[in-house]
């Protein structure tokens, strides 16, 4: 397990990375080393060109319940402001190329929820339960989550759940579309994420890596300018072997076999 104490990495599938957060006795909660080893572990898969998709998920009974809460307590403003702290956790995903999908059973709290927000798909289980619970802290969310929530589900319903630190059911994060599905039992909630993995993993990483990039710029561009973007990066794919591969062998009625090139 490459001498990590909080998470286990494994490779279940060819091309696929299974990174689970492991600190069941306090549900996961996401102190600076465990942060400091999900960045180290996606960092490496990110690396690795073996691996072409991650799959990040927690136990069945928690997939985090936020930050560190005992560790925030006595933390000063001049020393967060002075350390930056929970910068390194926008880390985690911003040098992150490959996909990474969330698969989130149990509690998704605090900066739980903002983790698993972080993911480009997010597949959840019936046994999960989102929420910002910071207000009832004395604080707000720190990760993202004003941000992430409010695009995802839109400004009434994250306003609701961030003022009043209400949690959002499974059902409701599935019929507001803060997650691509909802499945029965925590496991199906796993492997569904690695068979999607999986797929994506199945095709060209030259078209994969530009996928990802377009439609995440449509979280910060308006639809002229994103589309123009997208327009560019299409025209480019023209210059990859794999766009002349993958329409050659649909002309052909072949499989593709992919260079990633
Ligand atoms: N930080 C530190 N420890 C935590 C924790 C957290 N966020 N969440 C749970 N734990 C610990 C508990 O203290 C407890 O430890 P002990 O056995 O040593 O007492 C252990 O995990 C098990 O938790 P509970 O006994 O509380 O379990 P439960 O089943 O009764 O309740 C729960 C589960 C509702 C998730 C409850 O643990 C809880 O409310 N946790 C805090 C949730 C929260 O407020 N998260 C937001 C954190 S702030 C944040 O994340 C800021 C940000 O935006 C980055």
């Amino acid at each position: 397990n490459e001498g990590y104490q909080y998470i286990i990495s494994s490779t279940p599938k060819p091309g696929v990375a299974l990174i689970q957060l492991n600190r069941p006795k306090a549900l996961n909660a996401l102190c600076t080393p465990l942060i400091q080893e999900l960045n180290s572990a996606l960092r490496s898969h990110q690396a690795n060109p073996s691996i072409s998709a991650i799959v990040l998920t927690g136990s069945e009974r928690a997939f985090a319940a936020g930050a560190d809460i005992k560790e925030m307590k006595d933390l000063t403003f001049s020393a967060a402001y002075r350390d930056d702290f929970i910068e390194s956790w926008s880390d985690l995903v911003s040098f992150l190329k490959k996909p990474l999908i969330t698969a989130v059973n149990g509690y998704a709290l605090g900066g739980g929820c903002e983790l698993a927000m972080m993911g480009d798909i997010m597949y959840c289980s019936q046994s999960a339960v989102f929420g910002q619970p910071e207000i009832k802290l004395g604080t707000i969310p720190g990760a993202g989550g004003s941000q992430r929530l409010t695009k995802a589900i839109g400004k009434s319903r994250a306003m609701e759940a961030i003022l009043t630190g209400n949690n959002i059911s499974a059902k409701q994060a599935g019929e507001w579309g803060l997650v691509a599905k909802v499945f029965e039992t925590p496991q199906e909630c796993v492997d569904g994420a690695i068979a999607t993995a999986e797929k994506i993993a199945s095709y060209s990483q030259v078209a994969v890596k530009a996928a990802k990039e377009v439609v995440n710029k449509s979280q910060d561009l308006g639809i002229r300018e994103g589309v123009e973007f997208e327009r560019r990066v299409f025209h480019g794919l023209f210059g990859s072997q794999d766009q002349k591969i993958g329409m050659g062998a649909f002309a052909e009625k072949k499989k593709a076999e992919w260079k990633n090139e």
